[in-house]
């Protein structure tokens, strides 16, 4: 049985312009370090590290052999009821990096799986204190949070709720958006103008009364949209509002856990402390599909009622806490330890800042944002053609430059290692301006 595709039309890819793929594939068929290696041989150096998710480079030797190890070990064990030694012990890692007050992890296999789970988690605290009546929950325009249809739902960013608009979960509202390229125009870091758009919640809370609200979700910087990192003191306005309301706050640090903002959790970089937070990504290095849900304390306790055999939460996954994942997640959390991933990543974010701020006067760049090591540069869009400009400039970096690139429309976005090397930074740069030369 052959494991080369004789024929590529099989698979249905997400995410992707499948036709115009398929007529000149993009292939990987290996990895090392910060580099994928094509079917051959082609050496292309990632500057997406993974999709947010692969910090400390693809293949990591500590974290390939947990996993060879784990799969001859226990392969799989059900989670109902039973559970394996390393999802337990997993847990318990992910806690003791998180801020104060959290105390607990429910692990899901994605993103889209925390959030959705986070969402449930949220209206049924409420449940269970006897506050059955806060329903409604709020997202953000432009937010990203999945494609389930929780997370679609809260989520803000168009085309993918498009064609579900009629199905999306009822009770829903969102606050407005951050983004603002007349007032905040390549702002390094947060932004000063904007903190007064948090205010928004509150107009909702007063719209609906603020006893009707569950909780409230945001990502710390909204990554899919095209990184927009939050003016400065607005999560601290959103917390505020929250509390005076008993709405819960939710992070969605699916990107932004995990040292991608110099700090285990984008909570403490911030100072702004969520009731829940949803992961994923970075938790296992994107080497097994792995999500996680925290919550404090006080989320946990109000479950832990009623007869002791009675289940809690009706809620979970096949493979919640997969102990491969949980083997990969727990290796992971070794590497970030003994390497200083997040010291590295931080003292990493100045150099990547000034990189791309280097690319303020180009004439086709009309926005620059980033945070800690979440980057993007906008460029102006082709007249009638919005979108063509950044898919040209991501497959010419593909082939012309052995180079990965991701572009959400025409805004590139960037993604460094957390243990990037400088001088691969600066001449993967130099390769983009190149390409963005070269495209009309
Ligand atoms: C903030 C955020 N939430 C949720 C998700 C969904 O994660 P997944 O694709 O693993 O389902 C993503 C994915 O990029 C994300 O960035």
């Amino acid at each position: 049985m052959s494991t080369v595709a004789t024929d590529i039309d099989a698979l249905w890819m997400p995410f992707t312009a499948n036709r115009d793929f398929k007529k000149n594939p993009r292939i990987i068929s290996g990895a090392e370090g910060h580099h994928y290696i094509a079917a051959d041989g082609t050496r292309l150096y990632d500057m997406f590290s993974g999709l947010w998710t692969s910090g400390v480079g693809h293949c990591h030797p500590k974290i390939v052999a947990a996993v060879q190890k784990q799969v001859a070990e226990l392969d799989y064990c059900m989670s109902f009821q039973m559970g394996n030694d390393k999802a337990f012990a997993l847990a318990e890692r992910v806690i003791d990096m998180a801020p104060d007050g959290f105390s607990n992890a429910f692990f899901t296999n994605s993103g889209s799986e925390s959030v959705d789970t986070a969402l449930k988690i949220a209206l049924a605290y409420h449940r269970a204190r006897g506050e059955g009546n806060r329903t409604r929950l709020i997202g953000r325009e432009k937010g990203y949070h999945g494609v389930n249809f929780g997370g679609m739902s809260v989520g803000g960013i168009v085309p993918n709720r498009k064609v579900f608009s009629a199905n999306l979960i009822p009770g829903v509202d969102h606050i407005r958006h951050t983004l603002n390229i007349n007032e905040n125009a390549f702002s390094r870091k947060q932004p000063e103008w904007g903190t007064h758009l948090a205010d928004d919640l509150q107009r909702l809370a007063e719209l609906h009364d603020g006893s009707n609200i569950a909780a409230v979700i945001v990502e710390p910087v909204a990554g899919s949209a095209g990184v927009l990192p939050p003016p400065a003191g607005y999560l601290e306005r959103l917390r505020e509002i929250c509390d005076q309301h008993g709405i819960l706050l939710i992070f969605d640090e699916v990107i932004t856990a995990f040292g991608r903002l110099g700090t285990a959790f984008g909570a403490q970089r911030f100072g702004v402390t969520p009731d829940i937070i949803t992961s994923a990504k970075g938790l296992t290095n994107g080497v097994v599909p792995m999500g996680c849900v925290l919550v404090q304390e006080h989320i946990h306790d109000a479950f832990m009622q009623g007869p002791e055999h009675m289940v809690e939460l009706f809620h979970g996954y096949t493979y919640s806490g997969h102990p491969l994942a949980a083997a990969a997640g727990l290796a992971v959390m070794d590497v970030y330890e003994e390497e200083g991933t997040f010291e590295q990543a931080a003292a990493l974010e100045q150099t990547f800042e000034d990189i791309l701020h280097s690319f303020k006067d180009h004439e086709k760049v009309i926005d620059i944002r980033n945070f800690g090591l979440m980057g993007s540069i906008e460029l102006a869009p082709r007249k009638g053609d919005p979108g063509a400009r950044g898919l040209e400039i991501h497959k010419k970096c593909f082939w012309d430059e052995k180079l990965v690139v991701r572009n959400g429309m025409d805004v590139l976005q960037f993604s460094p290692f957390l243990n990037s090397n400088v001088d691969d930074m600066q001449q993967s740069f130099e390769a983009i301006r190149r390409v963005i030369d070269s495209v009309d």
